[in-house]
């Protein structure tokens, strides 16, 4: 049985300053809601690296986990603008989101440099979301399954037995324009990405979390949780509203 996973990604959105009304509204948000018990879903936020201390301070009493949004995979140096693996475990925090299509679309980042930053994570205790997920022109061109084998393969030739991540299937064509994808589309997707995992790790792959990400809103929640592989959602947008974020983990 897999423990669903809310995650919210604000990208470079919101302000330092605007972080404990947030949370605080969060928090009682998600106190006031009786349908779910609070033990047995996720509920996490990846926040700019200027924001994880006080998000820790504000998020991880109420049981919110805070997340980076990316890691550098060397442990320090002169990288300048990077963030460390142990500068996040100093700050007592356990989460990185990885790969986000975003960071692979203006930063460069590639299947290798993703799998380096999973295997770092793996190897110094952190939890990564490894993001994965093709282009409209790959699903166009019939590559999606393709692209979903180089991209998770890439990660697990790296970290292999250790593979213990969430993955996060998240169309970029789905991300920030409002289409999302089909209940059976993500569906279709998750279990794809499962037999992936099941040939590589056999059945611990029952354990891994794969979350749906793509313009997921209190609206269209329901039907994708209904998946048998879709095991919670990685929300951008609507995540940027505590209000409407605390429906997503209440419809899920
Ligand atoms: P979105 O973003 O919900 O705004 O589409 C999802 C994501 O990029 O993680």
């Amino acid at each position: 049985m897999r423990k669903p996973m809310i995650a919210g990604n604000w990208k470079m959105n919101l302000l330092y300053s605007k972080v404990p009304e947030y949370l605080q509204t969060l928090n009682r948000e998600l106190a006031a809601n009786s349908r779910i018990r609070r033990d047995a879903v996720d509920v996490l936020l990846a926040v700019p690296a200027p924001f994880l201390g006080l998000a820790r301070e504000y998020g991880e009493k109420h049981g919110i986990l805070i997340a980076a949004q990316t890691i550098h995979e060397k442990p320090e140096g002169a990288f300048t603008g990077e963030l460390s693996i142990p500068m996040l475990k100093d700050l007592g925090l356990r989460w990185t989101l990885i790969g986000h299509s975003e960071r692979r679309q203006y930063y460069n980042e590639t299947d290798a440099s993703v799998a380096a930053k999973a295997k770092a994570c793996l190897d110094q205790g952190i939890n990564p979301i490894v993001c994965v997920g093709e282009t409209r022109a790959e699903r166009e061109g019939g590559q999606t399954e393709a692209v979903l084998k180089r991209q998770v393969e890439a990660v697990l030739r790296e970290t292999g037995a250790a593979s213990n991540f969430v993955i996060a299937y998240e169309p970029v064509w789905a991300i920030g324009t409002g289409l999302t994808a089909t209940d059976e589309q993500a569906q279709e997707a998750h279990a794809f990405i499962r037999g992936i995992l099941r040939q590589k790790l056999g059945g611990a792959a029952e354990a891994l979390r794969i979350l749906y990400g793509g313009s997921v809103k209190s609206s269209n929640i329901k039907g994708l949780m209904k998946q048998p592989d879709v095991d919670g959602a990685l929300v951008g947008g609507a995540s940027l509203d505590p209000v409407e974020f605390a429906r997503i983990v209440d419809c899920q």
